[in-house]
């Protein structure tokens, strides 16, 4: 087993480095001996169990799939064209660092403003070279925006004010480096999770990390609930779950528990029935408001 310094290149609501001991706990034995050849990732997301799994183990492929777009062509750059997005980066964080805090906010929202108006010049299906320059763009708003998370509205533009941060990480060519190496035996799909239906087989072992079901009402860590997620889709996506069951594949999804709010709910615990459901400390809080916190628990479902 090699150790990877490969880990997520952008922060990402929803990263699952906090739940990683856990998942790597719960790994089957199969895929450990190096007998499993397929790993897919529905709801890839920051990537933090992708990245961690295909540094571990022995994958001949891996396959990822996310419904945004953005973060799609951001990986595919990361493959593909990790060394002229690094001299864009650098250029980025040399011109941004070199100015003083109000100078710097005026940059930020420059290249916000750019980031916005450019999208509709970009063929989100075929790679072309304005790609690496909206990667690094998408990178450096990531990394100086307030929470360091991507957020759009309703009509599609990245709205997420400045960050004041006193030196923020904009390059990590090392990391990128390592990124870019660990994508190499990676298929990297833009699609709805059940795109990965033809991937998920008895060779597959698959890690299923649908957005969160939002805890309350005004739950603030599901930064894309309001994106639609609802109990349909985490409906659909049982179904799915049960489908691909059938084929032999191994699989294992993860989900905030609602039993830390309600103690009766049994939404997942009826979705999943039929398999093995753990539940596990999660290092998140319900509530902002510090008077209300609380250590909460999230759900691990495997079908072995
Ligand atoms: C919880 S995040 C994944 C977190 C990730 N495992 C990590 O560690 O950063 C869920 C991801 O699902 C994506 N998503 C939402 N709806 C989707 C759908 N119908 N099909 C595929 N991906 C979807 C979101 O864009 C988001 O990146």
């Amino acid at each position: 087993m090699v150790t990877s310094p490969a880990k997520p290149f952008l922060k990402w609501a929803g990263g699952k480095t906090q739940l990683l001991d856990e998942v790597r706990k719960r790994i089957p034995l199969q895929v450990k001996e190096g007998e499993v050849p397929v790993f897919v990732e529905p709801f890839v997301g920051g990537g933090a169990v992708y990245f961690s799994l295909n540094g571990m183990f022995d994958f001949k492929t891996c396959h990822i799939f996310d419904i945004n777009e953005e973060l799609i062509l951001a990986y595919t750059v990361v493959r593909d064209d990790v060394e002229s997005l690094i001299h864009h980066l650098d250029e980025i964080a040399e011109e941004f660092l070199s100015r003083d805090a109000p100078v710097r906010k005026e940059y930020y929202y420059h290249m916000r403003n750019e980031f916005n108006q450019t999208k509709g010049d970009i063929n989100f299906n075929r790679f072309g070279r304005e790609w690496t320059k909206r990667a690094a763009q998408l990178m450096f708003l990531n990394r100086t925006c307030f929470n360091g998370l991507f957020r759009v509205n309703a009509r599609g533009e990245f709205n997420v004010p400045y960050g004041r941060y006193k030196n923020p990480p904009i390059l990590n060519a090392t990391l990128l480096r390592a990124d870019s190496d660990i994508l190499r035996n990676t298929k990297i799909h833009h699609g709805d999770f059940t795109a990965a239906g033809p991937y998920i087989s008895g060779s597959s072992f698959a890690y299923f990390d649908p957005p969160y079901r939002p805890l309350n009402q005004t739950s603030s860590f599901t930064g894309y609930a309001k994106d639609g997620f609802s109990d349909d889709e985490q409906r659909r996506l049982a179904q799915f779950f049960t489908k691909c069951d059938a084929t032999g594949a191994k699989l294992m999804l993860s989900n905030s528990d609602p039993r830390n709010i309600s103690p009766d709910d049994n939404f997942f615990d009826s979705l999943y029935s039929d398999y093995r459901i753990a539940r596990v400390p999660a290092k998140r809080y319900i509530n902002r408001d510090g008077t209300k916190r609380g250590k909460i628990n999230e759900i691990i479902v495997t079908n072995y």
